[in-house]
């Protein structure tokens, strides 16, 4: 059976407060802005923030909604990490990196023979570094991070779970992954030629409470894989359907992609997304990517109103396109 979603498209998160995730994400991180937008969802006007590699890929993906308004709770059930591939050898960068920025860290670690170091994000939410050798995608780069040890884009996610069986079935079964590996608490699973964003690992906390399925501050809300277009959404839909999982959405325009979610049964939220025409410079040119706030057209004449209640954000120059390709006048 061919499966329509090839590997992620973009990991999404509840932050705490805006400007410290931006520091995070372009300094400590090192991606770049790619596109200030809102929360699509509600009438509260929400940030959300993308970042990315070098190159805007599928599978680089991370956004974020800075919700301070409300703590959000981890526990099993959730995302408990996000990993990024980062160029064999180059930890000890990361490590004199992360402590110049004030970031604490676990040891070194292993999983299934790659080394990571695993931090936090200032709202809580776990974050790793992966070295892997095979991933070639070009990271952005910034005055303190260069292109040999920037962060090429996901390895995947750490999913929490009590109970491995059910969500491996929904990973296998639904989605098209296989089974690669169990190490200790961990479970891996991969798609298509595997590796570097085509890796699901599941962490069993068979003992851990669950984690809210809110937005809230300091926890991850959903994964989404990548769909060529909007034929490979309906057939995914139509795999849940068929397979019982009929608490499928609707397939959601979300202006830059189209979007069609569904609960896996370990409680992690699995969107399939598909780029819509033009995508992320749909509203502004590869040169202004990231530079300010756009809103959906159907949000536009609310831009005063939504800009006076966002927590103002300064974005590093060195995080903008334009500063990395400055456009002759
Ligand atoms: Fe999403």
């Amino acid at each position: 059976m061919k499966y329509p979603l090839t590997g992620y498209h973009h990991i999404t998160a509840c932050a705490g407060g805006a400007q410290e995730d931006v520091d995070f994400f372009t300094q400590v991180m090192g991606l770049r802005m790619a596109k200030q937008t809102v929360l699509m969802d509600g009438s509260i006007p929400i940030y959300h923030l993308y970042y990315s590699n070098a190159n805007l890929e599928p599978g680089s993906v991370m956004t974020t909604f800075p919700y301070g308004r409300k703590q959000g709770r981890q526990g099993s059930g959730q995302v408990s990490a996000t990993a990024f591939t980062v160029a064999k050898g180059s930890l000890p960068f990361w490590k004199e990196h992360l402590k110049r920025h004030k970031v604490d860290h676990e040891p070194v670690a292993e999983r299934f023979g790659q080394s990571f170091l695993r931090f936090k994000h200032p709202s809580g939410l776990g974050v790793e570094v992966i070295e892997d050798e095979a991933d070639k995608r070009e990271g952005w780069s910034t005055p303190e991070i260069g292109k040999s040890e920037s962060p090429r884009g996901f390895h995947g996610a750490v999913l929490s779970v009590r109970e491995v069986a059910e969500t491996e079935r929904f990973f296998v079964d639904a989605l098209g992954f296989r089974k690669t590996g169990v190490e200790g608490q961990y479970h891996r699973f991969e798609t298509g030629t595997g590796g570097a964003n085509k890796t699901i690992t599941l962490l069993q906390e068979s003992e851990r409470p669950a984690g809210s399925w809110t937005f809230g501050a300091g926890t991850f809300h959903h994964i989404a894989l990548w769909g060529a277009d909007q034929n490979a959404l309906a057939e995914q839909k139509a795999i849940y359907e068929e397979l019982g999982y009929t608490d499928a959405s609707e397939i959601k325009d979300r202006f830059y992609f189209y979007s069609m979610y569904c609960r896996c049964p370990g409680g992690i939220l699995v969107e399939s997304c598909c780029n819509a025409p033009m995508s992320f410079e749909k509203d502004e040119t590869k040169e202004e990517l990231g530079s300010k706030l756009h809103l959906p057209p159907w949000m536009a004449d609310r831009h005063a109103e939504i800009l006076a209640s966002l927590e103002p954000i300064r974005v590093p120059e060195t995080a903008m396109a334009a500063t990395k390709n400055p456009v002759r006048v």
